[in-house]
């Protein structure tokens, strides 16, 4: 089994990623470290909380994270894509567990420490924690594993804004630093998401199955393809944080590309803006490319057996 830490800002979208990721067999979830982006810290917390008391497994620790990114406040989520409460205002009772008193930072390191080269991170929304891990405890570079992210636009149009993709946008110093670290890196950006689309009919289809954290996810998942339906004239919805999950199960069904990439920090039009180089930065002639000289080489998903990621996700949710 692989060991997993699901970094998340639970969001209706990771609501399902942790689903599906808890039903796999495959994976050995040792805890989930919750940030802002979608809502606030404290309701991505009771989320994440409510989302494990749903599917009985309190057995895993939930570790609060950061309130904030790096440089900025934050900025007050997307309620209109998730809801006020971060799950499609369905407002459920709290859970009576607790987040455990490590931050999402020092959890990562410490499991990162305690199983070297064993743990995997999937991370759902900005990259916050991960950089202030990074920045706790450097080694934790070769130390993991790898790391899968949901976010990024290597060659596509963003969502949050033209230019750059949600979870990048949140918090652009964050992805910088963890695009410019020396790990196993996997950017599951928009350049596949929007290529996998989950439609009325598939949502309807695992809409079927009756266990108590499904029921919630679908309740909830109503008012994002309300959303999808509003935004872009779609039935159906893009399938982003379940695409980490389904390329940790099956990557073969994803083909990749290696890039160094840095990210727009600078308030301006592009901020968060993912740009990778396929120049050879290397040379000497060409300092416009010095902002990519020397940096690690991302594992960048480029095209999607999306068919065959939409089996995978329906077989793990509709147990
Ligand atoms: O751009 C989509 C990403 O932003 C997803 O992770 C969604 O949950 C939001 O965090
Ligand atoms: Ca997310």
């Amino acid at each position: 089994m692989k060991k997993l830490i699901i970094d998340t800002d639970p969001g209706i979208d990771d609501a399902m990623a942790i689903q599906m990721a808890l039903n796999a067999q495959e994976l050995d979830i040792m805890g989930l470290t919750t940030v802002f982006g979608n809502v606030n810290i404290d309701l991505t917390t009771s989320n994440a909380l409510r989302i494990l008391d749903l599917a009985g497994r309190n057995d895993i620790a939930v570790a609060k994270g950061a309130e904030h990114p790096l440089k900025t406040k934050f900025a007050g989520g997307v309620p209109f894509v998730h809801g006020d409460d971060g799950q499609g205002n369905t407002y459920k009772p709290a859970s009576k567990s607790s987040a455990v008193e490590l931050s999402a930072s020092a959890f990562l390191v410490e499991h990162i420490l305690r199983y070297p080269g064993e743990v995997t991170i999937a991370a759902l929304g900005p990259l916050t924690n991960l950089a202030m891990a990074l920045q706790m405890e450097p080694q934790i570079q070769q130390l993991v594993k790898e790391i899968v992210i949901m976010g990024g636009n290597a060659f596509c149009a963003g969502n949050a804004t033209p230019a750059a993709e949600a979870n990048m946008y949140s918090d652009p110093e964050a992805a910088d630093i963890v695009f410019g670290a020396d790990w196993s890196l996997t950017m599951v950006g928009l350049d596949v998401t929007h290529k996998t689309v989950l439609s009325k009919h598939d949502i309807a289809e695992i809409s079927t199955s009756k266990t108590p954290l499904n029921r919630h996810v679908m309740e909830a998942y109503k008012f994002y393809q309300d959303f999808f339906k509003k935004a872009n004239k779609m039935d159906g919805t893009y399938l982003h944080d379940a695409s980490v999950i389904a390329y940790l199960l099956d990557r073969s069904l994803y083909q990749t590309a290696a890039y160094p990439i840095r990210v727009e920090t600078s308030d301006c039009l592009g901020k968060g803006k993912v740009w990778p180089s396929d120049g050879a930065s290397d040379q000497e002639e060409r300092p416009a490319l010095r902002p990519w000289r020397n940096r690690p080489l991302v594992n960048v998903c480029v095209d999607v057996n999306a068919k065959e990621v939409i089996d995978l996700v329906k077989s793990k949710l509709m147990l």
